[in-house]
């Protein structure tokens, strides 16, 4: 029986060794170790065999059927690297590539980045305030007392939480930040503070519960009122890049002396009216003036030792107007389709 083995493993060896193409490999498969093959057979009978015997043409068999297994290997690897073929999988180098979807900023990153830029440009430095804020911070140090009814102007979200005996609130204003800036820092100073506010409103196509503002404060000796015109009107020709004029309505709020509502000539049609700005010529931006005394004296200046300029411009409507946009809800939704549109 071993020289039975012996035979039949030189014959598949042989074999092997001259098969030309990998169906041919296949078929010596099944002839030499397949289920019906004759050495398998073999192995088969082994159990009939007297116990000396099957121990060592077992050992013979498991011996002879590695060593055809290892052959078969062998070859197949040779083969399959000889019929590779080399036209087929050539690659063809001008073949447009796959589209990569990237990712951007948010519009409103995008916005806030350039208004920062332009600021940058005149010498105002960035500063960001918590949106966590104090009571003190966000209305008593704005002159706007406990009390006072312009507070109810703003529809503030308090939290249960206190600081010490502080109420808080998630702040309704970048002015939050002026008088915190001011108690660390002397004049002469230029900021901007860009940042997200919340108020507890219902929400309409240009209203929204949270919301950016960005602040800007410049606080000297002889600042004025020609400052602030003159500020807002280059940083609105930069952003929208075309010639905008500023104008300034009196109004009121606490914290500024006098006070305006901040008005630029019509994007779209340059103030001679259009849809966009319902015929009137102008666009309304948001709330300035001249820094009241009161606020630097929660600051801990002198009363009328300097003089400031502020505002407070909402980021979204900046946003909307730029990019054409109608609908406030869309910056915080969710929708990648308007999302992907900027
Ligand atoms: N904080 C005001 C608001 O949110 C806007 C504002 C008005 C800010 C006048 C100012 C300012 O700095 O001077 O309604």
């Amino acid at each position: 029986m071993i020289d039975k083995i012996n035979s039949i493993k030189n014959g598949a060896l042989n074999s092997i060794e001259k098969a030309g193409s990998l169906d041919d490999l296949e078929n010596l498969k099944i002839k030499y170790l397949g289920r019906k093959s004759e050495f398998t057979n073999i192995l088969k009978s082994l159990k009939d065999l007297p116990e000396e015997q099957r121990r060592t043409v077992g050992q013979q068999s498991n011996a002879t059927k590695k060593a055809i297994e290892d052959v078969f290997m062998q070859k197949e690897q040779e083969l399959k690297a000889k019929s590779f073929d080399f036209a087929a999988e050539k690659i063809d180098v001008t073949m447009p590539a796959k589209k990569m979807r990237r990712g951007h900023l948010h519009m409103l990153t995008q916005v806030r980045n350039e208004i920062e830029d332009i600021f940058t440009s005149m010498g105002f430095e960035t500063v960001e305030g918590p949106e966590i804020e104090t009571e003190f911070y966000n209305f008593d140090a704005l002159n706007m007392p406990k009390d006072h009814p312009a507070r109810d102007m703003q529809d503030t979200f308090w939290l249960k939480t206190e600081k010490g005996k502080e109420r808080l609130a998630l702040r309704t204003q970048t002015s939050a930040a002026q008088v915190k800036y001011m108690e660390k820092h002397e004049p002469p100073l230029r900021i901007i503070v860009p940042g997200k506010c919340f108020r507890r409103e219902a929400t309409d196509s240009t209203h929204e519960h949270t919301f950016y503002q960005f602040e800007a404060l410049m606080v000297g000796e002889d600042i004025n009122v020609g400052n602030l015109k003159y500020i807002a009107q280059e940083f609105f020709s930069k952003f929208f890049k075309k010639d905008i004029k500023v104008r300034l309505r009196p109004s009121y709020f606490p914290f500024t002396e006098p006070s305006f509502e901040f008005d630029i000539s019509c994007t779209v049609c340059g103030g001679k009216g259009c849809s966009a700005c319902r015929n009137a010529g102008w666009l309304e931006i948001g709330g300035a003036g001249m820094v009241n005394q009161n606020v630097f004296i929660a600051a801990g200046y002198k009363r009328n030792a300097y003089q400031g300029l502020a505002w407070g411009f909402g980021l979204e409507r900046l946003a909307m107007m730029k990019y054409k946009v109608t609908e406030i809800r869309l910056f915080h939704g969710s929708d990648l389709r308007f999302i992907k549109q900027f």
